[in-house]
């Protein structure tokens, strides 16, 4: 079906962990003047539209996502005017920027929580979900947070809970509480007016909880339970959604992508139509929860979720395609080959989601097929979800080694090494002392290495980007789905008004024999590993060999 032209459908987006990606003075940690420095190297791939992780005033809690002021920058990132830099220079060579938006919670440090927490009767009490305790001054349910332990935190000031479903620093905002709708609302504005781009928004599904806030069903009787299915994507939430939207990114020519976990296709028309969507597009987690744990990739039921997306979004919204970002593990290293097969997965992974119906995203280092890091004890660990959750498994009794296997396989850490610019000390990142170890690995996989190698991981990227940019097929056509059950290979479909093109990824280490003889191939436009007889429509595809052609209608 026909989709509406729009600049941010036909974008590649590149996300950056400010504090990973480089360090221009030295003290450890990536900043502002180092993305600036690194602008040209984003630009050289082919990027339209930067996404950067929150870079606001903040103690860190959670790298970030815990603000204490919205209108300033952390030091260690460097000042506004660096941002105002970053802004006109990211502009100057006709890429976007967007910010990172995090409205479900703030800091504990923010101004608004140190002025609720201070008495009952403060103007900002109700900024936040403040609950005195049961009869017994016990917490008001047995709700789970999602970094482990409850999600309600005793303050003995006024004697009463305050509500976190992230960490006891990350306060939950009272979205019920019109008074601080209109507070975000001013604020989302002060940093359109200042012309940036748009908004990734964090956690947004989470701001309206269950009213009541009723206990869980808990039949083994725990401490506390996963308690998601009250607090996210609730009934309700869809006003709140159209009054952010109204009042602030449908008054600009911007891009906003929704973090969405717990929307599901179908609702997720609601959340991205076209006329009266809540977003532009929104992160989804169905194919990444079903990857959770390092369970490797079922590919059957992976591809009818993607499928399902397709096929429910075509020509009513539009979907972010995103395989790696700074909550997940490295693509290569879960899902494909980070051993000798690194280079080839790195690139049958990339192809795979990157020409669906949709806008890519590429998380940084993805493009030089980065992977998965193990430390040697939980103190060099920084991520405070996989450390929390660590921790209590080691309390619960599970054996030491067993959880350690847990946070090798899960930390979010291993997406936050710092960026491998190059084979020198600490990779080039800093000349300093790193904030997180970097990946012994930096010597053979880096930046500069990539650049060299017209067969790296890079050149792939590089290239599908340049593809994508000049095809309408590809952009805007629709999806179909082939090979449905095969348990190796993802094979689709893009239809244009006049061509077709077939993508065609082997995801696992065997050679898979396909027939394509139904279809007419007119031209091999890439592929990742030499093929000789470029038209033959069967042959056997290598371990993790992807290739696109382009096919008469
Ligand atoms: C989602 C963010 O992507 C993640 O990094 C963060 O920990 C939580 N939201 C809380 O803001």
């Amino acid at each position: 079906m026909q989709q509406s032209k729009q600049w941010w459908k036909e974008a590649v987006v590149y996300q950056i962990y400010p504090r990973s990606f480089y360090d221009s003075n030295g003290d450890g940690i990536g900043d502002i003047r180092g993305v600036i420095e690194k602008l040209d190297y984003i630009k050289g791939l082919g990027i339209d539209v930067i996404w950067l992780s929150p870079v606001y005033e903040s103690p860190n809690d959670d790298n970030g996502y815990d603000i204490s002021d919205y209108q300033d920058i952390l030091e260690e990132f460097g000042t506004m005017d660096d941002l105002d830099e970053l802004l006109a220079e990211t502009h100057k060579r006709g890429m976007k920027l967007i910010m990172d938006l995090v409205i479900n919670h703030t800091s504990d440090e923010h101004e608004w929580f140190i002025e609720s927490r201070s008495s009952k009767d403060n103007p900002y009490r109700d900024y936040y979900i403040w609950h005195p305790g049961d009869e017994e001054g016990n917490r008001p349910n047995n709700w789970e947070s999602i970094f482990g332990g409850s999600v309600w935190e005793w303050d003995e000031e006024t004697e009463e809970y305050f509500m976190h479903i992230f960490s006891k620093k990350q306060p939950d905002l009272n979205w019920e509480n019109p008074e601080v709708r209109q507070s975000l609302y001013d604020m989302v504005n002060w940093w359109l007016d200042k012309g940036i781009d748009g908004f990734r928004v964090d956690a947004i599904t989470h701001i309206k909880k269950k009213p009541g806030f009723p206990d869980l069903p808990n039949p083994l009787n725990k401490d506390v339970v996963p308690s998601f299915e009250y607090h996210m994507n609730q009934p309700g939430i869809g006003e709140h959604l159209s009054e952010l939207a109204n009042e602030t990114f449908d008054q600009y020519n911007v891009m906003t992508v929704g973090e969405a976990n717990g929307v599901d296709a179908k609702d997720a028309k609601n959340w991205v139509e076209e006329e009266n969507g809540y977003f532009d597009m929104i992160f989804q987690f169905e194919h990444v929860n079903l990857w959770g744990d390092n369970q490797g990739l079922d590919l059957v039921p992976f591809k009818q979720i993607m499928t399902r997306w397709q096929e429910e979004l075509d020509g009513v919204g539009w979907n972010a395609l995103y395989i790696e970002n700074h909550d997940l593990v490295r693509a290569v290293s879960s899902l494909g080959d980070d051993g000798d097969k690194r280079k080839a997965s790195g690139k049958a992974l990339g192809m795979m989601y990157f020409f669906m119906q949709g806008t890519p995203f590429i998380y940084q280092g993805q493009e030089i097929g980065m992977t998965n890091i193990q430390l040697d004890s939980l103190d060099e660990y920084d991520d405070i979800e996989s450390v929390n959750r660590t921790k209590i498994m080691i309390e619960e009794g599970i054996v030491f080694d067993e959880a350690m296997e847990y946070i090798w396989d899960n930390s979010r850490d291993n997406v936050r090494t710092p960026m491998q610019w190059d084979s020198s000390e600490q990779a080039g990142f800093t000349t300093g002392t790193p904030w997180l170890q970097i990946n012994n690995n930096y010597v053979d996989i880096n930046v500069q290495e990539a650049l060299a190698d017209p067969n790296s991981i890079y050149h792939f990227y590089k290239k599908m980007i340049d593809i994508r940019r000049e095809s309408e097929t590809l952009i805007y056509g629709s999806y179909e789905l082939i090979e449905a059950d095969h348990p190796a290979v993802y094979a689709y479909l893009r239809h244009g008004e006049d061509e077709k093109y077939l993508i065609v990824t082997n995801l696992f280490n065997d050679h898979e024999t396909m027939d394509f003889s139904d279809y007419h191939f007119e031209e091999l436009v890439l592929s990742n590993y030499l093929v000789t007889d470029e038209l033959k429509t069967e042959f056997t595809l290598r371990p993790y060999e992807a290739r696109l052609y382009r096919l008469s209608k």
